[in-house]
């Protein structure tokens, strides 16, 4: 079972779409393992985004995530770090097609909305940069006892 970090951005927050992103993993039959809802430091997010220090767009982009609340997830389930992105769409929403969180929720690559890790390795660094052990949930689905 493979697990990626997912976090709804300043700009999706603030435009109210962190339930319909939910949904999305929800419906697709993904579980939550861990959520919070923060407002993250420019430093941690020139972390986050260390391998994208040379690109023209590092110092923005740092600024931007920083600027407000995100709301940060760990989802796991079957190949989730490949069909989340697909789910996500392509880094442009310009190219991203209907159907997809950001071809259908967004315009502008500077506000994509979401990030959602692009392989696994990234996703145990950017898991384990984000949470800490403790604040993993684990239960076992009981939704066969909520059906009559
Ligand atoms: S790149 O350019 O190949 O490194 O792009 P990519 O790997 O697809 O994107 C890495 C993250 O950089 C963000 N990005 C940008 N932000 C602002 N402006 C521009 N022009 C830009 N291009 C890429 C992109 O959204 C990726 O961040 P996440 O958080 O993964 O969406």
């Amino acid at each position: 079972m493979e697990r990626t970090f997912i976090a709804v951005k300043p700009d999706g927050v603030q435009r109210g779409l962190c339930g319909e992103i939910m949904k999305r993993f929800e419906q697709r039959g993904f579980r939550l393992v861990a959520a919070k809802f923060m407002q993250s430091s420019e430093d941690h997010m020139k972390q986050h985004y260390l391998d994208l220090e040379d690109m023209p767009f590092y110092g923005g982009l740092c600024k931007y995530m920083s600027s407000g609340p995100v709301f940060a997830m760990v989802w796991e389930g079957q190949s989730i770090v490949k069909l989340a992105r697909m789910m996500l769409g392509e880094t442009n929403p310009a190219d991203s097609k209907a159907g997809s969180i950001r071809g259908d929720l967004c315009i502008n690559i500077g506000r994509n909305i979401i990030h959602g890790s692009d392989t696994l390795d990234n996703a145990k660094r950017e898991i384990d940069l984000w949470f800490k052990a403790e604040e993993f949930v684990t239960y076992t689905p009981c939704s066969q006892a909520f059906l009559y």
